[in-house]
């Protein structure tokens, strides 16, 4: 007997041995590509810490939608960077507002893309938090109303998906009751299930300009440590009517997405966040790391883990390496 018998090399020898064998693919129309919209015309404001990414008016925004669906990518996600903002987070439920009227203006000009919207108050509120301030702290229940608002708000607007991102307990049920009593029965809610208070999001807040103004985000998104409690963040939302699950951030978080798809039955997406984008970028820029090929891993380790959603500031760049 010759030795060793198993010579798992065998498939590794060439190019077309290693793509037959290959058991994850990467696919654009999986992806969703973040935009913030601003008020004005004619606006791209590069974000600083975000190489490639623009803070982007709504002519503009319809514009750079036209490119992702030719790229072949599934969808945006919408973040409105309002130019008022107060204690009552008023803009994120204006018919009027800039996520609403930017909706519309895509849907008229790309109707086959895919618009989700991102469902919460940070962007709107003078204070920077997710919801309404009761004794320094977040109230759970009163802001549920608020997210309800948005979520029928967007609907009407057109978006295909809406995605609550805030953090309150029971709010994915008060939005799947708000849209079916307004007749969206049919809009998709696509859940930030298990949401970490994470320092990931940090050049985020500097692109949607909605860093808390005071304290931080801990009593309202999850401690990092928790892995259990996650899957019970996803079995309530699911309870409560997600049709889509969400793990964020992504790669410090690939076994709760793992966990995740092994026990729900659902399809499963992770926000491959801002901070994980700039690290890559700004390794990548000292020349540190191939950039490219950290991309592409990062993303496969993703989808490996057991997303097949994956939202991520990569999407153009990585649509062209597949093309
Ligand atoms: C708002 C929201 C945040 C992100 C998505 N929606 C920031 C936060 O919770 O502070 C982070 C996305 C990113 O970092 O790319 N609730
Ligand atoms: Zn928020």
């Amino acid at each position: 007997m010759p030795f060793p018998t198993h010579r798992p090399r065998r498939l590794r020898r060439t190019p077309a041995l290693r793509s037959l064998v290959r058991e994850t693919h990467l696919e654009p129309t999986n992806f969703i590509f973040p935009l913030f919209v601003v008020e004005g015309e004619g606006v791209r404001k590069e974000i600083g810490a975000m190489p490639g990414n623009f803070q982007m008016s709504i002519d503009e925004t319809v514009r750079e939608c036209a490119l992702l669906h030719s790229l072949g990518i599934g969808g945006v996600i919408l973040f409105g960077v309002p130019k008022h903002k107060d204690e009552a987070a008023t803009g994120a439920y204006d018919n009027e507002g800039i996520v609403q009227r930017a909706t519309r203006a895509i849907k008229r000009e790309v109707p086959s893309l895919l618009v989700v919207t991102d469902v919460c108050n940070c962007e709107y509120t003078s204070h920077g938090h997710c919801g309404r301030i009761v004794d320094g702290d977040v109230d759970n229940d009163s802001t549920l109303a608020w997210l309800a608002a948005s979520a029928v708000s967007h609907a009407r607007a057109g978006a295909d998906l809406v995605a609550p991102s805030d953090m309150m307990d029971g709010r994915v049920a008060a939005i799947r009751r708000a849209l079916d009593d307004s007749g969206f029965s049919q809009i998709t809610i696509m859940a930030y299930a298990a949401k970490f208070a994470s320092s990931y999001y940090g050049p985020f807040r500097e692109a949607a300009e909605s860093a808390p103004q005071f304290g931080d985000r801990r009593t309202y998104q999850m401690d990092p440590a928790n892995a259990r409690e996650a899957l019970l963040e996803m079995a309530l939302d699911l309870e409560e009517g997600a049709d889509i699950l969400m793990v964020k951030p992504a790669l410090a978080y690939l076994d709760i997405i793992r966990q995740a798809r092994d026990r729900f039955d659902v399809p499963l997406a992770a926000y491959q966040v801002s901070g994980e984008f700039s690290q890559i970028m700004a390794a990548a820029r000292l020349g540190w790391i191939d950039g490219d090929r950290m991309m592409m891993e990062s993303l496969i380790a993703i989808k490996r883990a057991g997303a097949s959603i994956i939202l991520t500031y990569f999407a153009k760049d990585a649509a062209r390496l597949l093309e």
